[in-house]
């Protein structure tokens, strides 16, 4: 499957990716966990570059959940370097690209210790908020459950000051108050290393996402892997609830 054979037409408009099996892939090396990361990185600015290329609206990418501060301390502190030395880097030429970068997620949450990543993350956002091509957005402390959670907070507040009757909650005034407000719906969500699991990723936004699992660990997910997808998806027929 080559990339250039790809039908623009039947190209999903949100892709959402669940970048796994860094880990897997530095073990099988004898490498530490964190050499996996750094490679991942590698792979995602690929994945980027070429989203851009096929005029993808959205990209989502999960970089680090709610859940995993749980980790050791040696592995959240690679992360969260690579982190801040990804947007020192990219940022600039991100912005030249036209891309909007948005976070999913709770950034002023972040435990103590992260200041600076906090300050890059509202950097990248401030810069990139009037561009007007792919929207990538980059969750970080970020959970499906939360994310809806805080939705309904905000409509209940919204509710309790006589804004709104509870009964003028909907679907579309919850899709407002998602950190995804106003972007096309996820059409297509990628997971890779094998896993069958959502583990809290856009669980609102994937109502009617189509799956595509792959075994490949996510730092050997290429060009050609993302064409793989992108065909597959293309191959899909989708009937939202329908016949
Ligand atoms: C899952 O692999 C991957 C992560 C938890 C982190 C993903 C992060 C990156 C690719 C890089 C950081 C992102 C940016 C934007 C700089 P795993 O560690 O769970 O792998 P395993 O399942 O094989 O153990």
């Amino acid at each position: 499957m080559a990339e250039s054979t790809l039908n623009p037409e039947k190209l999903p408009a949100h892709v959402a990716i669940i970048m796994d099996g860094n880990g897997r892939w530095a073990k099988k090396k004898g490498r530490p966990r964190s050499f996996g990361h750094k490679a991942g990185v590698e792979a995602l600015r690929e994945i980027i570059k070429m989203s851009d290329e096929l005029g993808i609206k959205a990209l989502t990418v999960y970089a680090f959940s709610t859940e995993n501060w749980k980790r050791s301390a040696e592995e959240v502190g690679a992360l969260m370097g690579l982190l801040l030395e990804y947007f020192r880097r990219e940022l600039e030429e991100l912005n030249r690209k036209n891309v909007r970068i948005c976070i999913l997620g709770d950034i002023d949450g972040m435990p103590k210790g992260t200041e600076k990543q906090k300050a890059a993350l509202h950097q990248a956002i401030e810069k990139t908020q009037t561009n007007t091509g792919l929207i990538l957005n980059i969750a970080i402390n970020y959970g499906g459950q939360q994310e809806i959670v805080r939705a309904a907070q905000s409509l209940a507040r919204k509710a309790a000051q006589g804004l709104i009757r509870p009964e003028e909650i909907t679907t579309e005034s919850m899709e407002a108050e998602m950190y995804t407000a106003g972007e096309p719906k996820v059409d297509l969500i990628i997971r890779t290393s094998g896993e069958l699991r959502l583990s809290n990723f856009l669980l609102w936004q994937c109502a009617y996402a189509e799956f595509y699992i792959t075994d490949t660990l996510w730092p050997d997910f290429d060009r050609k892997q993302y064409a793989l997808a992108l065909e597959a998806y293309a191959g899909r027929n989708r009937r939202f609830g329908g016949v």
